[in-house]
């Protein structure tokens, strides 16, 4: 397999200017409302984030990747944008952010920025011109209007579902009052999609990647990368006749649904990536794009996106063979086509996997595909919950993941072991596809209640206000300040994974060691390194090295059940 430069024997200094320092990092995700809270209005913002630049620094991460920061009526989180080249005023300023970055920096932590391009808000300055514009009009051309069928055009010009639930087409009111075109949005009606067939969006777009590059941003993740390109020549097909004509398990395997994964869509990140060129070392970027598995190496090919999130292991159940072949796969795959792996379990948008994990259908996301429905196990009852065991898994799970070659995607709060909010009152959530889904999907909030930092106190610490999202009484036991310095907690865990995960990690590569029984997974990294998980719940013997971590204790030479070891 490919071999990179050794980080461990690479200074401060020169790490900084490496231009591969993205292909074995572990990055750190931050919801920004949801992380720490300088001013007590409830909601997280960037000087919180820049006052928690220590924990950052002492948790042993590489990046953060920063969700959406810009100015947004908070429709969908933040991904609905309102201006691309501005911070959110309820979250600060372009100089809150600069300092912000300047702090990472300082603490070698590298910055990666999300970026939305395949719809703004509706508050976007181009959607209200678009409003008050005739139809046909330049500003019109910046989104995707039709007018609709029937005799009156009162009809969507198609049937198709947006993924939060409810039609994928609104329809606008003309500037003369009268009932007027419809517009297309794959997700919210807040989110209309932008037509990237049109120029001026896609030079716009570069000007914003040069505009965060600038501002030390030092790469990109890409929402939705696999929606930019559309081809909607009429007559669309129906619901019924792209389902029919699918013939991929996990999304279209050759490009030909109107909207999803198209081949043009590379053309864009093409641009993307000369632009990212020209910034020493280079801007990188990871497409968010849920494709056929077939399709993904495209987004992750290094003339375009460079790396792709891979959300094999988020799907897969607590399973050593599921978790076999997908490591073997991915990890051929990313050597076929010389980006870098990418591993996740947990982020904004699923369920928590210390809850996935606890629960009795195995933890996987089922999210296979555009559906939506991945985004919640809805609402799996609390008694089936075990949360002792989601825990368990979880950390063996976790800690397998931080031994394996490529990137590692960390999601706030995982380090502390939390789990997710399955109770928020109706009257308290936020999401859209809770309200555009009602009784199908309870929405993604459950893992976007603020972050415990305190085992008391307003908040738990995360501010002097209440929380935007409400946080249980359970909380406070997953506090940071209830693990810090704990033995054996959670978040110590996590810091001592990471630490000799940067000491120990070299070559981009595993060798697979035959265990004889079919629950346990061991391995073994350049230098020596081992890490070995038993995926079943009876114990097995310990394999020989020195004993550098485990995720529970062990049970002298016993390797207990639903445990990971790292040894050398
Ligand atoms: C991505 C984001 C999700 C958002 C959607 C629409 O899937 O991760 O949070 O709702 O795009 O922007």
């Amino acid at each position: 397999m490919s071999t990179t430069a050794t980080l461990a024997t690479l200074s401060d200094s020169n790490l900084a200017a490496d231009p591969n320092w993205w292909r074995q990092a572990s990055v750190y995700q931050i919801y920004p409302r949801s992380f720490s809270d300088s001013n007590g209005d409830g909601l997280g913002d960037i000087k919180g984030i820049t006052a928690k630049v220590p924990y950052l620094k002492e948790l042993g991460i590489d990046a953060v990747w920063l969700s959406p920061f810009y100015p947004s009526a908070l429709a969908d989180g933040g991904y609905d944008v309102d201006d691309y080249r501005n911070v959110d005023p309820k979250l600060g300023t372009l100089e809150d952010f600069a300092e912000m970055s300047a702090a990472l920096h300082e603490a070698g932590i590298k910055l990666i920025a999300d970026i939305v391009p395949n719809h703004s808000s509706d508050r976007h300055e181009w959607f209200k011109e678009a409003l008050a514009s005739p139809r046909g009009s330049a500003a019109r051309e910046r989104y995707i209007f039709r007018d609709g069928l029937g005799k009156n055009g009162e009809l969507p010009p198609s049937d198709w579902d947006s993924v939060f639930g409810g039609p994928a087409w609104e329809r606008i009111t003309e500037p003369d009052g009268t009932p007027g075109q419809w517009y297309m949005h794959i997700f919210a009606k807040e989110q209309p999609d932008l037509n990237w067939s049109n120029r001026e969006i896609r030079d716009d777009f570069l000007k914003t990647l040069r505009f965060w590059s600038d501002r030390g941003v030092d790469g990109f993740r890409v929402d939705v990368a696999h929606a930019l390109t559309k081809d909607l020549t009429e007559p669309l097909l129906s619901k019924v006749e792209l389902s029919e004509a699918n013939t991929g398990t996990d999304g279209f395997a050759d490009g030909s649904h109107p909207f999803w994964d198209r081949d043009e869509v590379h053309e864009i990140y093409a641009e993307w990536r000369e632009v990212f060129n020209e910034y020493n070392p280079p801007r990188t970027a990871v497409a968010e794009a849920w494709v056929h598995a077939t399709r993904r190496a495209r987004y992750a090919s290094p003339q375009g996106l460079g790396q792709a999130f891979n959300f094999d292991l988020l799907q897969a159940d607590f399973d050593a063979d599921e978790f076999h072949e997908i490591i073997t796969r991915n990890l051929a795959e990313a050597t076929a086509t010389g980006a870098s792996s990418t591993w996740v379990f947990s982020n904004h948008d699923v369920v928590r996997h210390a809850t996935r994990y606890g629960l009795p259908m195995g933890g996987g996301v089922h999210a296979k595909g555009q559906d939506g429905k991945g985004w919640l196990l809805a609402g799996a009852p609390a008694e089936e919950l075990d949360v002792e065991l989601g825990l368990r898994r979880a950390r063996a799970a976790s800690l397998l993941m931080l031994a394996l070659p490529g990137s590692a995607y960390l999601y706030q709060g995982e380090e502390l072991g939390l789990q997710e909010v399955a109770d928020i009152p109706d009257s308290e959530r936020q999401d859209p596809s809770f309200f555009r889904n009602k009784g199908v999907e309870i929405g993604r909030d459950g893992c976007r209640v603020p972050l415990p930092w305190a085992t008391e106190g307003t908040s738990f610490g995360f501010g002097a206000g209440r929380a935007h999202l409400p946080q249980p009484a359970w909380f406070g036991r997953y506090a940071v300040d209830a693990q810090d310095g704990v033995e054996g907690s959670t978040l110590e865990l996590y810091r001592k994974a990471l630490k000799l995960r940067r000491e120990l990690q070299t070559a981009e590569e595993l060798e697979w060691v035959e265990t004889g029984n079919p629950k346990v997974l061991q391995f073994t990294r350049h230098g020596g390194w081992q890490s070995v998980t038993n995926f079943g719940a009876e114990p097995v013997e310990l394999p020989a090295g020195e004993v550098l971590l485990s995720s529970a204790p062990l049970d002298g030479k016993l390797l207990p059940g639903n445990t990971t070891v790292w040894l050398r």
